[in-house]
């Protein structure tokens, strides 16, 4: 009797153990299942909404994806309407809408050639992405789509601009141009400011383009070459156009960096 008085409690802790211990896993387990089917979901919906909004759509992954040459994307030039707070977005043209441009590159592509080229984006992508092989059919689609559903009732049937690069690049009216710009006075602390909004993106030190030559550090140029490079262009450079870059900040750009360089 004495030995079965003092059973009882031993089993009844086993029993208490054993249960807390169900307990606890069955409730590891309830988290797990959650986890997975929470992750589930999401790709559910992620899967979902690239076939029905198209918010995530291909064309707007080409549009987001740096280039594996230099590690440039469309959108750290260009504005889709979402992007503006990019710094090189002000400087060239927004992309929304642009397959059904009347024209594009000012002029470079018109009628039915817009739409097969995406606005003109085959040329961005091999001079300004570097990439190698060209844009094949598929993606020009997938992009003109993209430029389609970020599209506003008032986007532009063109846009037109002041350069001095196109159709090509005008050597002869590149000298007029220095002259002008070599007669105006820069003031380096505004060149400054200019240079981080216009050319900081991929010149700066901090800067995750790849493949561009450092122009603050033992910058061996001049004036005339920085005009040649931003009014011009040259390879992944692009060209700036006079209506968003005056000739006055790229004096004030020029004397910074001349400043900078000790000249
Ligand atoms: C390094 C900057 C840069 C990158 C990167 C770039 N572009 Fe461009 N893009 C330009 C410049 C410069 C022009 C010609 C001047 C302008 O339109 O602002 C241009 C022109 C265009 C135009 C013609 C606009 C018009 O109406 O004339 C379209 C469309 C375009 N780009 C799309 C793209 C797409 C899509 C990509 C990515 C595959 C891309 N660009 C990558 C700089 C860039
Ligand atoms: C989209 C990136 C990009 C932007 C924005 C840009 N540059 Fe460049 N820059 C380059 C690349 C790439 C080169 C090298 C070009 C080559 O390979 O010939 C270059 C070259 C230069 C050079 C020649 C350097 C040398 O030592 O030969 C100068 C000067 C220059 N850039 C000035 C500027 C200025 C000024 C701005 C702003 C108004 C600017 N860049 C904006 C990419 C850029």
């Amino acid at each position: 009797m004495r030995i079965k008085e003092n059973f009882y409690p031993f089993i009844y802790m086993i029993f208490f153990i054993l249960m807390t211990t169900v307990i606890i896993n069955c409730g590891k387990d309830d988290k797990t299942s959650q986890n997975t089917s929470e992750k589930k979901d999401d790709t559910t919906k992620k899967t979902s909404t690239t076939q029905t909004t198209g918010s995530d759509s291909p064309g707007k992954e080409i549009f987001y994806k740096k280039s594996s040459e230099n590690n440039i994307a469309c959108s750290d030039c260009h504005s889709d309407g979402t992007n503006t707070s990019n710094s090189l977005t002000k400087y060239f043209s927004n992309i929304q809408g642009a397959n059904k441009r009347t024209s594009t590159y000012l002029g470079k592509f018109k009628g039915e050639e817009v739409a097969l080229n995406a606005g003109g984006a085959t040329i961005c992508w091999k001079e300004y992405m570097r990439m190698k092989t060209p844009m094949t059919e598929d993606q020009i689609k997938t992009l003109n789509e993209y430029y389609t559903s970020v599209a506003t009732p008032d986007s532009p049937l063109e846009i037109t601009y002041e350069t001095i690069a196109l159709p090509v690049k005008d050597k002869a009216k590149l000298k007029e141009v220095q002259k002008v710009i070599m007669e105006l006075k820069g003031d380096p602390s505004k060149g400054e400011q200019s240079f981080n909004n216009a050319c900081g993106f991929c010149h700066a030190e901090s800067s995750t383009v790849k493949k561009v030559p450092s122009v603050l550090e033992d910058f061996e140029g001049n004036v005339k070459s920085i005009i040649f490079n931003v009014r011009l262009g040259d390879a992944a450079m692009p060209f700036f156009k006079k209506d968003v870059l005056s000739d006055q900040e790229i004096a004030d750009i020029s004397s910074y960096l001349l400043q900078k360089s000790g000249q």
